[in-house]
């Protein structure tokens, strides 16, 4: 069991990572409630979904033990269209023999910290309903619910239920975007 007392130093991710990432998805693939992928990812998947998301300057971190990564989380667009361009979905996944020692507390901040550095305004975390441990963590860091969609997947051959968590980022829907006039929204636009 590692030491609850380890230091967990968060950083962006390199390709060398990717196998340590393979290692710890693939797990949860199998075992778990958090992946909406069921079959385990070729490596060239995982690099491509890496360069996509670094292509389009998203964070991609990992979370590191002394020098073993032991998780990692970044974000990708919501949705392919346009008009959601402001709008990330993120994931996030911890070593399975390293969950629930702080690992999630340290890197979704992160995240959000390195989120807010971009363009983004807002942030969905779409969990499976009965993952507590992900709700939970989600909350602790200032997400809401905001909606479930019931049924829209099937997993270990039952019906699985989504929960849409929602964080604003920065100036959120406060101001316009950066790129766009870069005024404060008046009434009635
Ligand atoms: C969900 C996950 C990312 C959380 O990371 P973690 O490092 O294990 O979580 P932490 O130790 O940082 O704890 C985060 C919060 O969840 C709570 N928590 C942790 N394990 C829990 C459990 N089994 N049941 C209920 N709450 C739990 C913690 O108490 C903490 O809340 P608190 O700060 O209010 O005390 C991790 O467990 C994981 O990778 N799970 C499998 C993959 C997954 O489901 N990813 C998310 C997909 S949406």
């Amino acid at each position: 069991m590692p030491d609850s007392s380890a230091v967990i130093v968060i950083r962006s991710s390199t390709e060398a990572d990717v196998p340590a990432m393979l290692e710890i998805y693939g797990y949860h693939i199998q075992n778990g409630l958090g992946p909406f992928d069921i079959e385990p990812l070729h490596p060239d998947e995982l690099k491509r979904r890496r360069k996509a998301m670094l292509k389009r300057r998203l964070p991609h971190l990992v979370a590191e033990i002394d020098g073993t990564v032991v998780g990692y989380a970044y974000a990708a667009p919501f949705r392919k269209r346009p008009a959601y361009r402001y709008t990330v979905e993120h994931s996030i996944y911890v070593h399975k023999d390293f969950r629930g020692m702080g690992i999630g507390r340290r890197l979704l901040p992160a995240l959000i910290e390195a989120l807010e550095k971009t363009n983004s305004r807002q942030m969905i975390a779409v969990v499976d309903s009965a993952n507590a441990p992900s709700r939970r963590l989600h909350e602790a860091c200032g997400f809401v619910e905001a909606g479930v969609l019931r049924s829209v997947g099937f997993k270990f051959g039952r019906w699985t239920d989504s929960v849409f968590l929602q964080r604003a980022l920065g100036a959120a829907d406060w101001q316009l975007p950066d790129d766009h006039l870069g005024g404060t929204v008046q009434a009635g636009e």
